[in-house]
């Protein structure tokens, strides 16, 4: 875990701001139906990054975490809600506008073979942010040669094609190429998650490193909760489109509060936590994630929650700030007034 001090002390603004975000996809209700209905991926989200920290944002499969990156990068238009960037409105921004926006706000996806064309050389791929915005000062491959030494792979691999990698090194590429126009933020949506455990330590480290170098926020997305504890300073557990606990990664891994981050926990062992909760009795999650078109009513974790009372099954938890951490859950806090 990382136990370093980050600028995320709340002097400096926070560099990424979201609040009360909502990303709805429309879907038919049948046939002949006029009526929509919506999957409410993203349904009410309040988020701050810091510059220079890293907050991860975990859940199981199917909550909203990539409907949510997508919607900062631009790729999904939120519902409703705001998004700023240094102050940029995200939410009402020109696609002109965002131009200069691309450059500062970069990506890092799951599947790196995929997301790499695989007709183009290493050269080509990594310096084609850098070709686009005009910014080849030298040589092309003076960029490359330079980047790839940022990602500890050697120059000569600027000559090869993406298949020649393993799915670490693949990784190391995507990763020259989201930090060629020097952003300051990057989304990473499932990064190391189709790595092998030794591999995933490795790539972490790469994104710790790099992150120091060049102050690089990063929103880190994964539904694996030891993989996030790892690189993150700050954790958000998300839950069917929302929010249900957030804290620094050591108050939420040491001592997590809300009933489904204890489940998460219990589910797989995360160095760091230290209460019993994934050593002891095993906290299995009952039944399905439920569909985010029909969300349960009151709290939406009740049907699944072993603590859940009958003010649960009625009304939605208010955020209560307890034991510094944001959490939403009727066990904490003064919700029944
Ligand atoms: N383009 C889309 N159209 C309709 N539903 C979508 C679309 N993208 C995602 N969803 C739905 O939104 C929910 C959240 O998906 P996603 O953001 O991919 O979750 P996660 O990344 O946490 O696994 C899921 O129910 C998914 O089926
Ligand atoms: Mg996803």
């Amino acid at each position: 875990m990382k136990n370093r001090m980050k600028t995320s002390e709340k002097e400096t603004p926070p560099l990424v701001r979201i609040r009360d975000l909502k990303t709805w996809f429309p879907v038919k209700r049948g046939l002949f139906s006029r009526t929509k209905d919506y999957v409410r991926a993203v349904d009410g989200i309040t988020l701050a990054i810091y510059p220079g920290e890293t907050v991860g944002l975990v859940g199981e499969s199917g909550c909203g975490k990539t409907t949510l990156g997508r919607t900062l990068l631009g790729l999904e238009s939120a519902h409703s809600g705001e998004m700023f960037f240094d102050g940029i409105a995200l939410h009402a921004i020109r696609a002109k506008a965002m131009t200069p926006l691309r450059q500062r706000i970069q990506v890092i996806f799951q599947d790196p073979l995929s997301s790499l064309n695989s007709r183009m050389t290493i050269m080509d791929i990594v310096t084609e942010g850098l070709v686009r915005f005009k910014k080849i000062s030298t040589s092309k491959a003076d960029h490359a040669r330079r980047l790839l030494d940022e990602v500890g792979l050697p120059p000569d691999a600027m000559h090869r094609f993406p298949h020649e990698f393993s799915g670490g090194q693949r990784q190391r590429i995507n990763i020259a190429r989201a930090i060629s126009l020097r952003p300051e933020f990057i989304v990473c949506d499932e990064a190391v998650s189709a790595l092998d455990v030794s591999v995933q330590a490795q790539v972490l480290n790469l994104l710790m490193t790099l992150q120091e170098r060049h102050q690089l926020s990063y929103l880190f997305i994964s539904h694996d909760l030891s993989v996030v504890s790892n690189i993150a300073d700050r954790i958000a557990v998300m839950y069917l489109g929302r929010i249900v606990e957030s804290g620094t990664t050591a108050d939420i891994i040491g001592n997590p509060l809300h009933p489904y981050t204890k489940a998460l926990i219990s589910a797989v062992p995360v160095p760091g936590n230290n209460t019993g909760n994934n050593t002891g009795r095993r906290m299995r999650l009952q039944g399905e994630i439920p569909s985010a078109s029909a969300p349960p009513a009151g709290c939406r974790f009740h049907p699944r929650c072993p603590e859940a009372t009958a003010v649960c099954r009625e009304k939605p938890p208010e955020r209560t700030v307890t034991e510094g951490r944001e959490i939403w859950c009727h066990l904490y806090g003064a919700s029944d007034g």
